[in-house]
């Protein structure tokens, strides 16, 4: 079994947000492929840099439909966002600069702050962007 699975239960009703969840869980579990069968350092750290950059645009997309809707919570989410692609950004630099062995405790960080995101703070989103046509 893969290490990051996507579940029915982290669906927020919006079908292109869903997917990209998705996404994100499959980066996730190719750089724990990618590191358990001691994949080269450069293969590891193209995967790192799509997560990163994937990562980004999945926020923009997010942040997009809350300043289009004036979402209620859309300072406290975008600071969630800030603060995980910086972290994001710290393992991609380290990594680059051999300072960062990529350890299953990074790649458990990276599946479980995403699950906890999913299911505590984007869920609160649901409901209002479906209200909105937004599904
Ligand atoms: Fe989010």
């Amino acid at each position: 079994m893969a290490l990051a699975n996507w579940r029915d239960e982290y669906s927020v009703n919006i079908l292109e947000i869903d997917n990209q969840h998705k996404k994100l869980f499959a980066y996730i579990n190719e750089i724990h492929d990618a590191m358990k069968t001691n994949r080269a350092k450069e293969e590891l750290g193209t995967i790192i840099s799509k997560l990163a950059a994937y990562t980004v645009d999945h926020f923009k997309t997010e942040e997009k439909y809350f300043e289009r809707y004036h979402y209620p919570d859309t300072a406290n989410h975008k600071y969630e966002h800030q603060v995980f692609v910086d972290k994001v950004h710290g393992f991609q630099e380290d990594f680059k600069k051999g300072k960062l062995l990529l350890s299953l405790e990074i790649i458990n960080f990276l599946r479980d702050w995403l699950i906890n995101h999913i299911k505590g703070t984007d869920k609160k989103y649901s409901a209002f962007l479906n209200e909105k046509g937004i599904r």
